[in-house]
């Protein structure tokens, strides 16, 4: 495996063009974040990817287009199934994804959530190719960071190409789930995966005043921690799908919910699920239990969700408070007559 040779004229330009375009696709974004990715650069952490091609991840390396993708707003898939595309032949693997280098502009809005400031202890949780966690060295300083990933396969990758570009942060191969209590306590901790509930390590390892960003539920949640354990926050406005944080029992489902088995999805159900508003709404409804129920049930719960969704005026996403605690989790809603409808998460 190559690192491929570009000239810093080009490879500037690269970093230029992907900057702007992480400018376009966000709300406003701090100063600080557009300068991180101005500097770090992307293509040392993903020296081979997968191109999805007729249902096969081939792996892709220092081709035309390799650079241009790189440098584009979009998931660089790094896993599939485990198969790591630095060990994958040619003719490529089938499964799904594992590890990725995620959407840049969603980067960073989360990074603009986790306000990173030189000097705050960070711990990432989904090291993946690296790259985020650079981003956090820029910001925080490289030795304030901590991140952690599944296996040793992908942490030691992450780990020399963090090397190579400069920095050197305490990078472990450990179940996120329990957060990293060696070097705990953190102030601002961030996942890159995606849970349903938020594990109480997190809680208990962010210090009081601290802020925890992380997929939940199929948004992005940004919590700050209470001095009595307990962190309340908001969802960011972009709708978010992270792979799910694996292993640890709280994991976000799979997406997919019950087969059209008995045509009912042609009705509120399938095309307002495309809806990424009323998809989030449609999750709060219909909960953990999701993976259980009848395809009769999920679409009878999808039509009534879909129902209450107009009545309530279509509310977003980020009009929605999240708190959660030892006692539970909860997302709440108020609507402007005052009225709150809470959801356990
Ligand atoms: C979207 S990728 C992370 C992207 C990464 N931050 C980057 O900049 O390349 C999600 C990562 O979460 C990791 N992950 C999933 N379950 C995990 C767990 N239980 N503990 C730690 N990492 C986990 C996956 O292995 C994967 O690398």
């Amino acid at each position: 495996m190559t690192i491929p040779d570009h000239d810093e004229d080009q490879l500037l330009r690269a970093r230029i063009m992907l900057a702007s375009e992480i400018e376009r696709a966000s709300a406003v974004l701090s100063s600080r974040v557009v300068e991180a990715f101005l500097n770090v650069p992307r293509h040392p952490f993903v020296p081979v990817f997968y191109r999805e091609e007729g249902g096969f991840h081939r792996p892709c390396e220092n081709d035309a287009g390799w650079l241009r993708e790189v440098y584009a707003d979009r998931v660089l898939v790094t896993e599939v199934d485990g198969v790591h595309a630095e060990d994958a032949g040619p003719e490529g693997v089938r499964g799904a994804a594992t590890s990725s280098s995620t959407l840049p502009s969603l980067m960073a809005d989360m990074l603009d959530a986790l306000d990173v400031r030189p000097g705050v202890r960070v711990l990432e949780v989904g090291t993946g190719t690296g790259y985020n966690a650079a981003l956090l060295c820029h910001l925080a300083g490289a030795a304030h960071v901590t991140s952690v990933d599944r296996t040793e396969r992908l942490v030691a990758a992450a780990r020399t190409r963090l090397r190579e570009v400069g920095f050197a942060p305490t990078v472990v191969a450990a179940d996120g789930a329990g957060g990293y209590p060696g070097d705990a306590p953190y102030d601002r901790i961030i996942a890159t995966c995606g849970v349903r509930r938020l594990p109480l390590t997190w809680l208990d390892q962010c210090a009081p005043g601290g802020l925890i960003v992380v997929p939940l539920g199929g948004a992005v949640a940004r919590l700050t921690r209470l001095p009595d354990g307990r962190a309340v926050g908001r969802f960011l406005p972009r709708p978010a799908a992270f792979m799910p944080l694996r292993d640890g029992g709280t994991a976000a489902p799979e997406p997919a919910g019950p087969t059209d088995a008995d045509g009912r999805a042609g009705e509120a159900g399938s095309s307002a699920l495309d809806d990424p508003g009323f998809a989030f709404w449609a999750g709060l409804h219909l909960g953990p239990a999701v993976a259980r129920s009848s395809p009769r049930d999920f679409w009878r719960t999808v039509e009534a969700a879909h129902r209450s969704w107009l009545d309530q005026h279509c509310p977003r996403r980020e009009w929605f408070t999240v708190e959660a605690g030892p006692e539970g989790q909860f997302a709440s809603y108020t609507a402007p007559d005052g009225t709150t409808t809470r959801w356990p998460l």
